[in-house]
């Protein structure tokens, strides 16, 4: 049978410096999308990548006494690390300099000239170079602050500078019904549901077309016959999701075709207009289809202000590895956090969670199953011929628990499906504690193994539903077991019909969680 795709994107990252708990959020994000996906036994791509045209690289640069390439050169190997490191497994990574990136933008935007959607005129108005954006005519009620240029641009506050040059205009407002329509027909287009409120007002307070070439920025994408203007970042940017799988390039229009359109693009709250209005709009303008659904996030905060390289306040996640390990961190972040909110980064909750949900709950649990089968020379584990009533509610539950956790991943609530698999951890746990099984290893070997195999069974469960959070601690888990973890012999499918009858032959392994040491002081 041919399996279904699932393609899913982060945002492209501006390479203005190294990448910092913010950035790792949205690309952990689509990572554990990814893998979620590969065990409803989906064929996924999951892309990402950098931005790395616009002036604000080139402001960067320039303080950084480099020349854009150069800069934004010495800076991939970074993002690259920082994701290897967290286990985050991308299928191709990709750059707005690429040339092949740059021949499929032109194609774009030659494809918009062809279609009469754009068309030469001045633009006057004010810049926000930090967002790479040109904020409307209503945003400029926003008042000017003392010592600013121009007005302060109403999402990140700081000061906007005038431009006054030629450029080429898309026809945004002629998008204007249909895009209202696309919302109407399409009320999942973006999640969390409420989000879509704010895109439906700004698109119903009208539409004014969107400058999309620049005359004064030269580090750019060259626009097709008129290399006078370069083509604006955040078109430039937007189709990285479609040159990255072949857009634009004749030999690989089938794989291209097998891809598009995305099932998800992942992007923070600050970004959504670019995704949810003028990036179906221009998809809308070249015929091609658009993207199912925007998952859009909040942000990661300090002291209640956005984590940024510009606010000073950014946490490192190399270092916060050396602290606590990648996946505690991965785990905290999905957990923690709930994707539909900001969230306040805290070490304290970070190692409260790591002593209590992986250490306390899930590590001893492994820890004493393993240690007492070991202890009563048990290696092999077998199923019993009939489940006692303790052992068949605990079934049951495991049942339910799949059927609730699988519900809030696919509508991407990460942080209730891990509380509700953390609440039947801890139904596991007050089964093995019930059921004694230190006490049945003495007075009756047929109960003691049964308690052993229904820990295996839920452990089982658990370790292929926290995969996607924590691939590499789960993969060790189900080792512990005998299981050799391939994703795709691991399908959701199987864990539902998979009645219990598996033998398991136990394997000790390090200590799978260690617990912080009073460390809390270090951060914040
Ligand atoms: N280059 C654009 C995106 C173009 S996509 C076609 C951009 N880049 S960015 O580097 O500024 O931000 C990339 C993503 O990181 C955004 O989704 C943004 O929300 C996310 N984050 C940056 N800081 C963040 C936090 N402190 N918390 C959570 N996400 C954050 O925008």
């Amino acid at each position: 049978m041919k399996k279904e795709k699932f393609y899913v994107t982060t945002p492209i990252y501006y390479v203005t410096a190294h990448p910092h708990l913010g950035s790792l959020y949205s690309t952990l994000i689509a990572d554990v999308v990814a893998r979620w996906n590969k065990l409803r036994g989906k064929k996924t791509f999951f892309l990402t990548g950098t931005d790395e045209h616009g002036q604000k690289i080139v402001q960067a640069a320039q303080k950084a006494g480099k020349e854009p390439k150069e800069f934004v050169d010495s800076l991939i190997p970074s993002y690259q690390n920082v994701w290897r490191m967290y286990g985050i497994a991308y299928d191709y990574f990709v750059r707005t300099t690429d040339p092949d990136h740059i021949k499929g933008v032109q194609q774009f935007i030659s494809r918009l000239i062809k279609k009469g959607d754009l068309y030469k005129s001045l633009y006057k108005g004010w810049y926000c170079t930090p967002c790479e954006t040109f904020v409307t005519e209503k945003e400029r009620e926003v008042p000017q602050k003392p010592g600013q240029e121009g007005p302060a641009c109403p999402t990140c506050g700081r000061s906007t500078s005038f431009v006054s040059e030629e450029t080429y205009f898309f026809k945004l407002s002629a998008y204007q019904d249909k895009l209202l329509k696309l919302y109407k027909n399409n009320p999942d287009f973006i999640v969390p549901s409420e989000r879509i409120n704010e895109v439906v007002s700004f698109v119903e307070s009208g539409l004014k077309d969107l400058s999309l070439s620049r005359t004064t920025v030269k580090w750019g994408v060259p626009f097709p016959d008129d290399p006078k203007h370069v083509v604006y970042v955040w078109a430039d940017a937007l189709c990285n999701y479609i040159t990255a799988i072949g857009y634009g390039n004749l030999a690989k229009e089938k794989e291209f075709n097998s891809w598009w359109p995305a099932d998800l693009h992942v992007v923070g709250k600050d970004i959504v207009r670019f995704h949810a209005v003028y990036w179906p709009a221009l998809l809308m303008a070249a015929d091609l289809p658009l993207p199912k659904q925007l998952l859009v996030h909040g942000w990661i905060q300090i002291n209640k202000k956005k984590m940024s390289k510009s606010f000073g306040n950014v946490v490192d996640p190399i270092e916060l590895q050396k602290l606590y390990g990648v996946e505690p961190v991965r785990y905290y972040l999905m957990r923690q956090i709930p994707v539909n909110q900001d969230g306040e980064f805290s070490t304290g909750d970070l190692e409260r969670r790591i002593e209590s949900d992986l250490a306390n709950d899930l590590g001893n649990l492994l820890n004493r199953m393993v240690s007492l089968a070991e202890k009563n020379n048990v290696r092999n584990v077998i199923p019993p011929d009939v489940w006692a009533q303790q052992a068949l509610d605990l079934r049951d539950e495991a049942w339910k628990m799949i059927e609730d956790f699988e519900s809030y991943m696919n509508d991407c609530m990460f942080h209730l499906a891990l509380a509700r698999l953390w609440k039947f951890i801890n139904n596991v746990n007050a089964y093995f504690h019930e059921q004694e099984p230190w006490k049945l290893a003495k007075e009756d070997q047929v109960r003691f193994m049964q308690v052993l195999s229904a820990t295996c069974h839920s452990l089982r469960i658990i370790g292929v539903l926290a995969w996607p959070v924590m691939p590499n601690k789960m993969e060790e888990l189900l080792g512990s077991l005998g299981i050799t973890f391939k994703p795709e012999d691991n399908t959701l499918v199987q864990l539902e019909l998979g009645s219990w009858h598996q033998t398991f032959t136990l394997k000790r392994v390090p200590v799978l969680f260690e617990k912080p040491d009073n460390l809390s002081s270090v951060y914040y």
